[in-house]
């Protein structure tokens, strides 16, 4: 079946994501950067390189092109960005240049915002390597990096020049490192799409071999460009980009608290979307029930529903407070209005988020 290139509809900055061989489609692009005369880096998965080989060579890449680091979330920090700009530097790249991201999440949101940074902004395109960025993170140009006191509060919004997903890529993706991935698909059902939330349930496991999976990965992929385009800097009042962080205020909370790298990120996006439900249910807008759907389904992908040892409760809320979806010192929350679509939450009273946490340690 054919399956057409997604658009990402942002006027001049519009771009495709690729479905349809991308592989060959990157390695052609490659190949006529290089003929055009542009200089080459990627940055790329450390991991990856030792998975596949052959990948660098498949794509047109050199070895001295690229830079590998490793995957985890402490690569998102402040010493990666600057060894990686220095890179670029001692490469001697110019403001025609173009840099690739091949990882995943934390690879393509540090090698984006090199990109936004050098040379004040230069070209990149996204070859997201794992389910969590091609379904989520690949797409939309929020790019950045960490800092001790929170989650993603360096960065840019920084468009890649195109996507490229192939779903092929998965097949040396640790089984870890998939699960945190279908956290996202399923809260792209949850917030957006009751359907794909129902087909999740329905179907078996998915894996990275399912026949199902490139319509899923395409289905997440559609809902984020629709959302981009309508909201590309997150500056809706109310609704808009802000709804794809369902579960991720409690989420950002739990891995700076944590330690960045003790959960993967869509391991944390697990106990925030069972955390968000539960928040859902007491402020009235969805039944008690529907909390044991969403924990069971995360919980048939091995994913943690409750923290996996007690946090300090006033450290998590002190994260929260750091959130860049609040609103005139207020908390703001994405809750589910019913399974298939979310709305933001102004003024939630700090105590019942006390609450909640405190029932999310207590068992853990
Ligand atoms: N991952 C949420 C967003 O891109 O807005």
């Amino acid at each position: 079946m054919k399956t057409q290139a997604l658009q990402v509809e942002l006027a001049d900055r519009s771009y495709p994501i690729h479905f349809e061989s991308p592989r060959e489609v990157l390695a052609r692009q490659i190949g006529h950067l290089r003929d055009a005369g542009h200089g080459l880096a990627a940055i790329v998965d450390q991991g990856l390189l030792e998975a596949q080989p052959t990948l660098l060579a498949d794509l047109g890449l050199q070895p001295e092109e690229c830079l590998a680091l490793p995957a985890g979330e402490p690569t998102k920090a402040t010493e990666p960005f600057s060894r990686s700009l220095s890179f670029l530097a001692d490469r001697a790249l110019n403001r025609d240049s173009v840099l690739f991201a091949l990882g995943g999440g934390v690879i393509g949101d540090l090698a984006g915002f090199v990109a936004a940074s050098y040379l004040r902004g230069i070209s990149f395109h996204q070859v997201p390597t794992t389910l969590l960025a091609m379904v989520d993170s690949s797409v939309g140009g929020k790019t950045g990096i960490n800092l001790p006191e929170g989650k993603n509060l360096v960065g840019a919004f920084w468009q890649p020049e195109a996507v490229y997903i192939d779903t092929t890529i998965l097949q040396t993706l640790p089984a870890r490192e998939f699960a945190a991935g279908m956290a996202e698909v399923i809260k792209y059902g949850l917030l957006a799409d009751a359907e794909l939330f129902n087909e999740l349930e329905r179907l078996d496991t998915l894996h990275s071999g399912s026949p199902e999976l490139a319509q899923m990965i395409r289905r997440c992929c559609a809902i984020k460009a629709r959302v981009v385009a309508e909201d590309e800097k997150e500056t809706a009042a109310s609704g808009g980009r802000a709804l794809l962080n369902l579960g991720h205020t409690f989420a950002h909370a739990i891995e700076n608290v944590a330690g960045y790298g003790d959960y993967l990120h869509g391991e944390a996006v697990a106990i925030g979307l069972h955390l968000a439900a539960i928040l859902s249910v007491e402020l009235g807008h969805i039944k008690a029930r529907e909390i044991s759907r969403i924990s069971d389904l995360l919980q048939r992908y091995e994913l943690p529903v409750r923290l996996k040892q007690n946090l300090p409760v006033e450290d998590l809320m002190e994260a929260m407070r750091r959130d860049k979806k609040n609103r005139s010192g207020q908390l703001r929350f994405v809750t589910l209005q019913k399974i298939g679509q979310a709305v933001t939450s102004d003024g939630i009273d700090p105590t019942q988020i006390t609450r909640i946490w405190e029932e999310a340690s207590a068992k853990a």
